[in-house]
């Protein structure tokens, strides 16, 4: 027997660390916008890096989301 309760507060709790990824991309994406100079190509370099390690997390918890029966949400904490 499934307990949907728990499965509904798993699906929730995921998608909250999801709106967390959202944010996180969203932010570094902001900060290496925000970075001017050649002095700071490496540093922009390693921001970007960490965008792509968030939009994977935000994948793989998508995936789990799905993969239980929710809906993942689109909204950025
Ligand atoms: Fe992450």
């Amino acid at each position: 027997m499934v307990d949907y309760t728990l499965l509904e507060e798993v699906i929730r709790g995921l998608n909250i660390d999801l709106s967390w990824e959202y944010a996180a991309i969203t932010q570094y994406i902001q900060h290496a916008a925000s970075l001017h100079g050649a002095q700071y190509f490496a540093v922009i370099e390693e921001i970007e890096k960490h965008i792509e390690e968030e939009k994977n997390h935000a994948i793989t918890i998508s995936n789990m989301i799905q993969y239980l029966g929710g809906v993942p949400t689109i909204e950025v904490a």
